[in-house]
């Protein structure tokens, strides 16, 4: 008898219809191994939402993933949307997702796949050692502070948003990257702009209190625009980033790119509730619909979603492995795609790992 697992799928808008599809396929086949079946729900969020319900986040959909076992997201967002108000964004699903579900940690790993090494725009021999993992706070910090769009007139016209930070937000966030870097090399980067912000003087207090308290971790302290630079210079000195949750955005697309493949970087979104597991990149919508898509993101964060939430480690190794495979047997949607090697669309990407599985 296999066991079941309920995984909410939200399809998003852009491509997300094209990569969720491929990594269901793929997670199908892969759980078999560790005797488990997916009944998937379909849920919507973001613009489809906005255009079918009138909100990009219905009530439905979050007391769906609020009960399932894990929530698998392809992306939100696209112009057709950009004329909304702010508050029924499409981006507002993503948001009120992650707060709805408790989800206070995100956690994105960089690493060089062998096959793409020639990819990143750095130097290789910059990014031959590039592994590490951001550590991104998710439901706290500017994102959810108060804010007011523009009011008044003229040169007075004014808005803005306040960057709050409590100590149990801190403290927690800091507690997954220790976990996290226990299992890695036991280093951690704490990044902040402690020399300007008060809510970053309080974020490396309780950083240095936590690595006080835990002496097996080497910790260091930098201020975020020395991290946007040493990612460039030295991305091989990483190993967890634990950063706040807009300053973990900026570096989490600037780490994405350094590693050549923003089309491959899965993320987990963990927390009090069921955890949700989205790729990186965006929802594409100049690709949407060609079925081009390159699904290998999703794919990833499909893996993670059985290794972390499904009680599937064996489906998530043999995902991971199959994609490499893939890779090195020189399969390549169009944004990885160069001379020489197998053009696949993303049917063909799927079924180029489906047959490594
Ligand atoms: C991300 C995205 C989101 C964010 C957007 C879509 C709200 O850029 O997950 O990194 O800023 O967190
Ligand atoms: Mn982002």
């Amino acid at each position: 008898m296999s066991q079941t697992k309920t995984v909410v799928a939200i399809n998003g808008d852009g491509i997300g219809r094209e990569i969720v599809a491929a990594a269901r396929r793929i997670v199908d086949a892969a759980v078999t191994k560790d005797n488990i079946t997916i009944e998937w729900v379909e849920k919507k969020a973001g613009g489809e939402a906005i255009d079918a319900y009138g909100e990009p986040l219905p009530a439905e959909t979050i007391k769906a993933c609020e009960t399932a076992d894990a929530v698998l997201l392809g992306a939100v967002g696209g112009p057709q949307w950009d004329d909304v108000a702010p508050s029924i964004r499409p981006e507002k699903a993503i948001l009120g997702l992650r707060k709805a579900l408790g989800l206070f940690c995100n956690l994105r790993p960089v690493r060089i796949f062998k096959a793409l090494q020639d990819y990143s725009p750095l130097k290789p021999e910059l990014v031959q050692n590039v592994d590490f993992v951001i550590v991104r706070e998710l439901t706290g910090g500017i994102y959810f502070g108060e804010r007011e769009e523009a009011e008044g007139e003229g040169p007075n016209e004014l808005a803005w948003d306040k960057e709050t930070y409590h100590r149990y937000e801190v403290e927690r966030i800091m507690d997954v990257a220790i976990e996290t870097a226990a299992k890695r090399r036991g280093k951690i980067t704490s990044v902040d702009k402690a020399n300007v912000l008060a809510s970053s003087r309080l974020w490396r207090k309780i950083a240095q209190e936590k690595a006080a308290a835990n002496p097996e971790i080497d910790m260091d302290y930098l201020y975020v625009d020395n991290t946007a630079m040493q990612l460039v210079v030295n991305p091989g000195q990483f190993d967890v980033i634990v950063t706040t949750n807009l300053f973990g955005d900026i570096l989490s697309d600037e780490g994405a790119v350094v590693s050549g493949s923003l089309g491959l970087l899965p993320s987990a979104s963990i927390g009090t509730g069921t955890a949700l597991y989205e790729p990186i990149h965006g929802s594409a919508p100049d690709i949407a619909g060609r079925g081009i898509a390159n699904p290998l993101g999703t794919i990833l964060s499909a893996a993670m979603m059985c290794r972390y939430s499904l009680n599937a480690p064996k489906a998530a190794d043999a995902i991971e492995a199959a994609v490499e495979k893939a890779l090195e047997a020189g399969y390549r949607t169009g944004d990885i795609y160069k001379d020489g090697m197998q053009r696949v669309d993303t049917n063909g990407m799927t079924a180029a790992v489906l047959q490594y599985i």
